[in-house]
């Protein structure tokens, strides 16, 4: 099966066209050649502009010499009114030490013990569901209600239905419509002299969404003074110390990590999702496979399961024991990767594939065109999740598999949202059947790859009377 992937531009284009079409959409104001280089050259007035596609150089730039690329004060500027200087941002020792935090509580063991929340909000969502069943339904914002749902039970043990988590769910969706494309100045290294693109909504939905995070923040410091804190993600946050300097985070850093955890954690995994119950739509032997798949793992009773999931000395949790899930969800994320392109500049003259590159350029790293590549992938267009399991499959996602980035900067949260995507895909399509409806979704780049016009699906009850 070959899925909607967006058409390319023509090769030459004017840079003020060349800023139209991207300032549309930033996936189909490429040229197709991009699809085969190794890498591309963009000239413009302001600045020069390289994508790499080829493996060694991504390695080296995200690799060893990552501080000879740091992400741009563009970068930082383009987001800073809702993730302040979060980790998300930030460069140097600043970056360092709040990675030294982090890290460890996305450790295994910690990924483990979130299993339940995940659980816990994919059966919620299928309650939610259920009272739509025999609908044409559009599941991105179902997935991004059940993303959301996880990240707050995982990061503060409550359901998004809590006042606080749903507020901030509510206020995010306003930041989202408010700023529904890529921030262009955070992207593109415009002078200084253009103005900055953010609205003034952009600017008051996120100092509401900060404010609302400081309340919950505040709560949870008073609730770990009095030693009543739950173990979760912002206990853990919050008391985890710097390992160099001994040092914890102290509250006003907090917020700016719950916030890029808040978006990161639910933005991606929702666009992720998404995707994935629009490929499985369109399969429906594929369907019946991964239905068998999850009432295996979980059983009837999801709850036997995750008593299990829970207790440490069982590595392969629940999560390990969906394989196809996994394989259907790397999929996706190689058709879809939510990331679609990352920026970073060149701190100092290099050289790449024989061409010298200035201080100052931009280079662009895109896990689009990378997961597409005709010279890195067999079929590099098809939906294909059984090329998972063959050596070549394999060898190809090692090179040019990229959707949490790698490297020193790679996701944090790769480990949660690996187990996060195929638990809820699992427990959906447990009870439902999907259908896909015409027309098929289009993809565009906003915060995340999502679909032009949403993605429909007609949801049925996979043992109910429709069925
Ligand atoms: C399918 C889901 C996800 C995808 C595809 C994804 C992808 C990415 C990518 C590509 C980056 C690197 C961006 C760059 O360097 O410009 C990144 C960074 C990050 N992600 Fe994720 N992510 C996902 C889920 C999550 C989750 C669940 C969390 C936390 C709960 C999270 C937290 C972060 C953070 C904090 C960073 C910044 C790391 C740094 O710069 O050091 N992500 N993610």
């Amino acid at each position: 099966m070959i899925p909607p992937k967006p058409p390319s531009r023509p090769d030459r284009l004017r840079f003020w066209q060349h800023l139209r079409a991207f300032r549309r959409d930033i996936l189909s104001a490429q040229p197709e050649r991009l699809y085969r280089a190794w890498m591309a050259e963009f000239r413009t007035p302001f600045f020069r502009s390289y994508l790499c596609n080829d493996p060694a150089l991504i390695d080296r730039v995200l690799g060893d010499a990552a501080d000879d690329f740091p992400k741009s004060d563009r970068v930082r500027e383009g987001l800073a009114p809702l993730l302040g200087r979060s980790v998300f941002v930030t460069n140097g020792d600043e970056w360092r030490r709040q990675r030294r935090i982090i890290d460890p509580a996305f450790g295994a063991g910690n990924v483990l013990a979130m299993q339940p929340a995940m659980v816990a909000a994919g059966k919620a969502a299928v309650r939610r569901l259920s009272a739509q069943a025999g609908q044409v339904v559009d599941v991105e914002p179902l997935a991004n209600h059940a993303a959301a749902d996880v990240i707050f039970r995982a990061l503060f043990s409550v359901p998004i239905e809590d006042r606080d988590a749903a507020a901030i769910h509510q206020e995010f969706r306003a930041y989202q419509r408010a700023q529904p494309l890529l921030n262009l100045a955070a992207f593109l290294r415009l002078p200084r002299w253009l103005p900055r693109l953010h609205r003034p909504a952009t600017r008051r939905t996120a100092a509401r969404i900060r404010a609302l995070i400081g309340d919950m923040v505040d709560a949870r410091v008073a609730q770990v003074r009095a030693g009543t804190a739950p173990d979760d993600l912002a206990t853990r946050l919050m008391t985890l110390p710097d390992p160099v300097t001994g040092r914890p985070f102290t509250a006003g850093e907090i917020v700016d990590q719950v916030a890029i955890f808040l978006l990161a954690g639910h933005e991606t995994s929702a666009s992720a999702l998404a995707w994935t119950l629009y490929l499985v739509a369109c399969d429906p032997g594929l369907q019946d496979a991964l239905a068998a798949e999850a009432t295996e793992a979980l059983g009837g009773a999801t709850e036997d399961a995750l008593q299990e999931a829970a207790d440490p000395p069982r590595p392969a949790a629940l999560a390990g024991r969906l394989p196809l899930a996994r394989d259907v969800f790397r999929e996706a994320l190689r058709l879809y990767p939510p990331v679609p392109m990352m920026v970073r500049e060149a701190a100092c003259p290099v050289v790449f594939r024989g061409r010298a590159v200035r201080p100052g350029s931009q280079i662009v790293l895109s896990p689009w065109h990378l997961h597409r590549h005709e010279r890195l992938w067999d079929r590099p267009d098809a939906f294909d999740p059984g090329r998972w399991r063959t050596p070549a499959g394999r060898q190809s996602a090692r090179a040019a598999w990229l959707p949490f980035s790698k490297g020193t900067r790679v996701c944090p949260g790769a480990g949660f949202a690996m187990a996060e995507g195929p638990i809820l895909l699992a427990i959906l399509l447990r009870e439902f059947r999907l259908f896909p409806e015409d027309p098929p979704p289009m993809p565009v780049a906003h915060l995340t790859v999502r679909a032009f016009a949403g993605i429909h699906l007609k949801m049925t009850l996979r043992h109910g009377p429709d069925s």
